[in-house]
């Protein structure tokens, strides 16, 4: 038995907290499994200006449902977080979006690396959690394609000893082989656009700046063994140069594009069915430190839109951990592994203090994915019959029932 001292339901309204608020109350846990709550390093809950895709009330309790208490999210909103007052302001509607769902989310910002703010960097130090730099377009404007902005970036960091998160991929590249396809409406053509050149050239750049700085590098959404292989020698070489996968590269293969259609086009691409089996491999050797969800909801009129219309990116908070742990099942992850990737290694990484929250899961319950909580109302998981759930997810002592 466990004593809580807030238990509390996460029906999707998340109403009548204060009533369970007001006793302590015990739980049966018995039968439960308790492994630290999930830290997603990587989500773009949509705020500001998107949040007809996304917002904190909704983001936040597909969190909580996928066993996560703690969020970092992404830069590229409307406008984009790249001055100390947009990232202020972008805290504040947070903050109110969090109050309005009674849920007290952890949440750290990324702050958005951009040509014309350079010297916005070094004045949110203390505000963010690291500077994101996409040096590839995905959703927004946000690039930073010229060598020139990215010494800046890395010798910044280095100096007031920030972390930069890298989206590796080449944009000149990428323009150089939308040229090639231009006449293909396939999805297939996605990940030959943007294929593992595009990834591997901008990582071995991002590798480089590191090294010649000494800057922290974070290396977002892994997706193929080539990457693997720089990052694997970059360790070995002892540079600070950390990486993440993402569930859907873990899981997903560009066969998906003919079940899921433009459901299944992220950035970067989804691979061939081999890469995955080496990003398992990666994780089993420590290579790949993290995973992030890269939770990046858009709505399913613009995901069914025809290739070159359609917006990449798609939800996956809420089902990273139940995705984990049926792999768990399968004998494709430890459960020591699936502790690292999802709190223990972010926590070293980012330097985030101990936290008393848990997510209590029962390994054996099976079911199946049927809905979600976010505000997009689609899941690439959508059918698939998962062993392994969050049951509790506790935040700072209050307890949702999630399972
Ligand atoms: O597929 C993606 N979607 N990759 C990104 O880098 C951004 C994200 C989004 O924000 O939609
Ligand atoms: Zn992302």
């Amino acid at each position: 038995m466990i004593k809580l001292e807030n238990v509390a339901s996460l029906d999707g309204k998340v109403t009548n907290l204060e009533v369970f608020c007001e006793e302590s109350k015990y739980i049966d846990a018995s039968g439960l499994l308790a492994l630290p709550a999930v830290i997603d390093p990587h989500v773009h809950f949509r705020t500001p200006g998107m949040e007809y895709k996304e917002d904190w009330r909704t983001g936040a309790r597909a969190a909580i449902r996928g066993g996560c208490t703690t969020v970092f999210d992404m830069p590229n909103t409307k406008p984009p977080t790249v001055t100390a007052a947009l990232l202020a302001e972008k805290k504040a509607l947070i903050d109110s979006q969090l109050a309005e769902a009674d849920i007290a989310l952890r949440y750290h910002l990324f702050f958005g690396a951009d040509k014309a703010h350079l010297d916005e960097i070094a004045k949110v130090k203390q505000a963010c959690i690291g500077i994101k730099v996409f040096m590839g377009c995905s959703t927004g404007n946000l690039v930073i394609d010229d060598d020139e902005s990215l010494h800046a970036v890395f010798s910044i960091a280095a100096k007031e000893d920030m972390l930069v998160a890298v989206h590796a991929e080449d944009e000149h590249l990428i323009q150089q082989n939308k040229a090639n396809f231009k006449d293909e409406m396939n999805y297939h053509a996605h990940s030959k656009i943007r294929n593992i050149e595009v990834a591997t050239r901008a990582i071995e750049k991002a590798i480089a700046l590191s090294r010649q700085y000494g800057t922290r590098l974070y290396v977002l959404h892994v997706s193929s063994a080539e990457e693997v292989a720089l990052i694997k020698d970059a360790k070995r070489a002892g540079l600070s140069v950390y990486a993440e996968t993402t569930p859907h590269h873990l899981f997903f293969d560009v066969s998906a594009y003919d079940t899921l259609g433009g459901r299944a086009v992220v950035n970067p691409p989804l691979r061939d069915k081999h890469h995955r089996d080496y990003l398992f491999t990666a994780i089993r050797e420590k290579v790949i430190d993290t995973i992030g969800s890269d939770h990046a909801p858009h709505t399913l009129d613009e995901k069914i839109r025809p290739y070159g219309a359609c917006p990449s990116g798609m939800p996956g908070i809420e089902f990273m951990l139940p995705m984990l742990l049926n792999a768990h099942h399968e004998g494709l992850l430890h459960l020591d592994e699936v502790v690292s990737l999802t709190s223990k290694r972010a926590r070293e990484i980012f330097r985030l203090p101990h936290n008393p929250d848990w997510v209590l899961v029962d390994l054996d319950k099976t079911t199946a994915v049927i809905e979600t909580l976010s505000k997009c109302c689609w899941t690439p998981y959508l059918g698939k019959t998962l062993r392994g759930w969050p049951v509790y997810t506790i935040i700072n002592g209050r307890c949702y029932h999630v399972g």
